[in-house]
């Protein structure tokens, strides 16, 4: 088996080859071949994610992906070879581009707590009591339409702007207001992934033993897609997995009963924005972006690409020694093994991972509620290859 590896930019390089290393150390025995993406490929070619990369990813269709960096359209414009210069080159993010193109259309992230991690979220009880509320929730975001779909305009075309008229809210509220001064994002769901990724919620659920799905949206407002999503949600649980519970929250109450009930939560799903809202809001619970996995697949092509949802967190980029948490991106390997029915291995580094933060003597900088700065190894925190050289040692 061959996995493409994409390290892409600043710690997104670090953390991937920690968890390779972990892999190896696991028994997992794969050829890895490294994928061009990111940061340097857009300057160099003006392309950050060339068509080389996504023929390997088509060939070999596993991805472990580290990070990339992203900046906003006239910043990246200005980054580029001078030779590559006033082209009409428009930057966009290649790992929006690598969902888009391989259909990656379910996301998955666990947000589940590590006894022991002294960045579980704590809550005050009864009489005054501290209370640690075991989080154990899957979010399923829908992961290529919606808002992040890509269909925006400013100053919109004629066309555009003469359809917009036809909606009567539209006139009534914006009526007024210049073309030239209005911006459209559209939020388009269709009826067909909306189906697919309930579909994988509840069938997560229902393997794993999850008592209910809550679908996260808001549709008493934004009636049509949020609207649909739930007719749907109730139509699916009603005919094919009556033994699940379906729970259905607005994402604003969501993020709030985030910290008063978050242990009452399973499987949580939603569209493509507030899936990505509540997931990190999850996250921070667990520890946060050093624990934060996650995975993207279609199942109808095999391709999966398995990734930390942090960034390339570019302050941290040169340090001589790394000191960020590689945590995120082993969970996110090991969620690559569950896609390859490598069960056995993953469940051996989960288990060493979650020996390593019980026992609470290797911990990174964020671990240990530290200000990331280069002088934390001397304080005590553990570097980012510490950090796996523990994991290993318990393997
Ligand atoms: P970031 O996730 O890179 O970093 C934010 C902060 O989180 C860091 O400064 C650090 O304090 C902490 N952090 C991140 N990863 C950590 C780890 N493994 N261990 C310990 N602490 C960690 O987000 P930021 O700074 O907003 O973005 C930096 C760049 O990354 C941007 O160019 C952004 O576009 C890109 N980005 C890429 C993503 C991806 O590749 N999927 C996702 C998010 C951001
Ligand atoms: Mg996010």
């Amino acid at each position: 088996m061959t996995i493409v590896t994409l390290p892409g930019d600043g710690i997104g390089k670090v953390v991937l080859e920690e968890a390779i290393r972990v892999l190896e150390e696991a028994g997992f025995e794969a050829d890895y071949v490294e994928g061009d993406i990111g940061w340097e490929f857009w300057k160099k070619e003006g392309n950050p994610l060339p068509e080389r990369t996504l023929n390997l990813l088509e060939e070999h269709k596993i991805g472990l992906f580290g990070a990339i960096t992203s900046k906003p359209k006239d910043d990246a414009a200005a980054e580029l070879d001078p030779s590559l210069k006033d082209k009409g080159l428009v930057y966009s993010s290649p790992i929006v581009g690598l969902r888009q193109h391989f259909k990656l259309d379910i996301c998955a992230r666990p947000c589940k707590t590590y006894k022991g991690n002294p960045l579980n979220f704590i809550r005050r009880g009864k009489d005054n009591t501290i209370e640690e509320p075991e989080v154990d929730v899957v979010i399923f975001r829908q992961n290529t339409e919606g808002l992040y779909g890509g269909v925006e305009w400013s100053n919109p075309p004629e066309e555009v702007y003469e359809a917009l008229l036809t909606h009567p809210k539209f006139r009534k509220n914006f009526g007024d207001v210049p073309k030239e001064e209005i911006s459209v994002s559209t939020r388009i769901f269709s009826k067909k992934a909306t189906e697919r990724i309930l579909r994988a919620a509840f069938e997560h659920a229902k393997k794993y033993g999850y008592k209910s799905v809550t679908l996260c949206e808001k549709p008493n407002v934004i009636r049509e897609t949020s609207g649909m999503m739930f007719k749907m949600a109730k139509e699916i649980q009603k005919a094919d997995y009556p033994e699940i519970e379906l729970w259905n929250t607005n994402i604003d109450a969501q993020m709030m009963w985030l910290t008063k009930n978050p242990e009452n939560y399973g499987v949580i799903v939603a569209g493509n924005m507030f899936g990505d809202i509540v997931s990190d809001g999850f996250a921070g619970l667990i520890g946060g972006l050093g624990f934060a996995c996650s995975a993207q697949f279609n199942h109808d092509t095999g391709i999966g690409v398995f990734e930390p949802t942090h960034g390339s967190a570019p302050k941290y980029a040169d340090y001589d020694v790394s000191i960020v948490n590689p945590i995120a991106m082993i969970e996110s390997a090991c969620m690559m093994l569950d896609f390859i029915d490598e069960n056995e291995i993953a469940k051996k580094i989960r288990k060493a991972v979650a020996e390593v933060i019980a026992e609470g003597k290797v911990r990174t900088y964020d671990m240990k509620k530290m200000p990331g700065k280069p002088d934390v190894i001397e304080k005590g925190a553990a570097s980012t290859q510490e950090m796996a050289d523990a994991i290993i040692e318990k393997l």
